[in-house]
């Protein structure tokens, strides 16, 4: 189905649930997170019929987020009736990692084709700083779990945090020469219940370390995805660098993608307030063409782009990223 911009939109992102193990600094509040009551979050055959519906309407490639989707129970079952609707081409989730070690093998063997992976430093002080619980342990063992187990390509995303260091810059390096797999770079958007706003390093100061560090010039790749990274390759590297910027180039004319919130919002842009009500019709009866004509509707409501900036400073949004997800 194509928006009202010409774009075609065949990329749902769910949020399965708005709760995570971690409270990353640019997700999260440090304190008095209040989590969305159980009753209103859609459940697992709410969230299945909504997928079959939109998947009538064009949708192809669902991407499960959360918060942290491995938090919630039966994520291993749900990923298995999503696979088994046989409309989604690619089903991919994105974790911290965490609990990967437990569920990449099972995830594989219920459909997930793929899994984008949460890491901004190696440094175990730096990440628990980041994370402010998280244990950098947990999830570099995520990340071989999950290449072990299949799921490919595996990508790592990186948010831009003065967390970052040329360490973990070399050791990015070292992981993209020895695997396939893409590490992105991630700017920060400024959205609401972050508290430090500190200030990481700019893609340009990226690109030109990596090229120092790693002994050669960045060249153009491809990458599966469906996303707004662009992908760029060392040389002798099985893997790629990716740059998601969507501050200093937006990237809103190839946008492909509606979000459904875990209590039952469409919200046709991650940048924009507005969100489409689909939990109370269909809690209230709805038929599959009034489910379908809601997606119509989100998908009509598509804006533009966004006019986020270097200078925008923080955005009083009503939603902190990790009811979003992402
Ligand atoms: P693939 O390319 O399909 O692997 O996925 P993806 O990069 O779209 O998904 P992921 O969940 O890994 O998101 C990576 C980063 O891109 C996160 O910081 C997201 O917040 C950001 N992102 C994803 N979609 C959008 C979008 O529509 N607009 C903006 N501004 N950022 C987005
Ligand atoms: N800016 C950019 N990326 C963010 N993420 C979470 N919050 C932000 C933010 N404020 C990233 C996470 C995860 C993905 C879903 O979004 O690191 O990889
Ligand atoms: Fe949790 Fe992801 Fe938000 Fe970090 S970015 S707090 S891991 S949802």
């Amino acid at each position: 189905m194509n928006d009202g911009h010409n774009r075609a939109i065949h990329y749902l992102r769910v949020s399965v649930t708005d709760r995570c193990n971690f409270r990353c600094a640019y997700c999260m509040p440090p304190r008095g997170v209040k989590w969305l009551p159980r009753a209103e979050i859609l459940t697992y055959e709410e969230l299945l019929r909504l997928i079959a519906v939109f998947s009538r309407e064009g949708i192809r490639n669902v991407r499960l987020t959360g918060g942290e989707p491995l938090v919630r129970k039966g994520i291993v079952g749900f990923v298995a009736a999503v696979k088994g609707l046989g409309m989604i081409e690619d089903l991919s989730l994105t974790t911290n990692g965490s609990l990967l070690p437990q569920y990449a093998v099972a995830l594989k063997a219920a459909g997930l084709d793929r899994v984008n992976i949460s890491l901004d430093t190696v440094d175990p002080a730096g990440f628990a700083k980041v994370t402010r619980c998280g244990c950098v342990k947990d999830t570099l063992l995520g990340i071989t779990s999950a290449l072990e187990a299949g799921l490919a390509p595996v990508k790592i995303n990186v948010v831009l945090t003065d967390a970052l260091s040329i360490t973990d810059l070399a050791f990015f390096i070292d992981q993209v020469k020895r695997y396939p797999i893409a590490v992105r770079f991630i700017e920060r958007m400024p959205l609401g219940g972050q508290d430090d706003p500190d200030s990481g390093p700019d893609i340009a100061a990226v690109k030109r370390l990596l090229e120092e560090a790693g002994h050669g010039r960045l060249e153009p790749a491809d990458t599966k995805g469906n996303g707004p990274a662009r992908y760029w390759r060392l040389p002798e590297s099985q893997g790629t660098f990716g740059f998601i910027t969507p501050i200093s180039e937006h990237f809103c004319g190839a946008c492909n993608r509606l979000r459904l919130t875990a209590d039952g919002r469409l919200r046709p842009c991650l940048l924009s307030d507005r969100e489409i009500d689909i939990r109370t019709p269909l809690r209230a009866g709805a038929s599959d063409a009034d489910l379908a004509a809601l997606f119509a509707a989100a998908v009509r409501a598509k804006p533009q782009g966004h006019s986020l900036c270097r200078t925008s400073g923080y955005i009083g949004f009503g939603r902190q990223m990790s009811q979003i997800g992402g």
